[in-house]
């Protein structure tokens, strides 16, 4: 089995805080990046009108070439960015009309990294990550949550960020 894996980055900027995290995270892993802000994602159609758009072909890469998959987004009024939603609610596509690409997300493994203006991250955040990991039969690995302080990541997170990269790339 392939180990590699990928960081999905949902931010609605490319070079924001989010993105500075993930890029120690690349860094320790040597894990690529997908930034869902360059790709043409619609949201989710119960008549998949959306269909010939990125999502499927993007998906498709994602589960033949990684095992690991870990979701990093921006903290938007106490949730997941629409971003990253938009991705979550179109992997119900892979359920309906591509569910080869659906079964094989069975067994890969996914993480979360959360980026907030405040080092809290309040309760309930993670559960659409763990609950979507359980439903899709992935295992759910862990998750990190980040702040960023004067445009630069906390030492003390750092640590924290090198041990989460660690045990992803386990
Ligand atoms: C629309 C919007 C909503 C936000 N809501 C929250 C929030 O609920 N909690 C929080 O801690 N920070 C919130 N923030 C701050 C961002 O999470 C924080 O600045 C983050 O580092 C931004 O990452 P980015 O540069 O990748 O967008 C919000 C920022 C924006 C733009």
């Amino acid at each position: 089995m392939n180990k590699k894996g990928v960081i999905i980055l949902g931010s609605s900027r490319n070079n924001g805080n989010t993105n500075k995290v993930v890029s120690f995270v690349k860094d320790k892993t040597g894990f690529d990046v997908i930034d869902l802000s360059l790709k043409n994602i619609n949201p989710f159609d119960y008549n998949f009108r959306h269909k010939d758009d990125d999502f499927i072909p993007l998906m498709n890469k994602i589960v033949s070439n990684y095992n690991t998959i870990i979701f990093a987004t921006p903290v938007y009024w106490y949730a997941m960015s629409a971003t990253l939603k938009m991705f979550f609610d179109r992997i119900t596509d892979c359920l309906i009309i591509e569910k080869e690409i659906g079964r094989k997300l069975r067994g890969k493994e996914m993480g979360m990294i959360s980026c907030g203006s405040d080092s809290e991250l309040k309760k309930g955040f993670k559960m659409p990550f763990v609950e979507s990991a359980n439903y899709l039969g992935m295992n759910y690995i862990g998750d990190v949550h980040t702040w960023i302080e004067d445009d630069c990541i906390p030492d003390s997170l750092k640590k924290e960020l090198t041990i989460f990269s660690e045990k992803i790339i386990d």
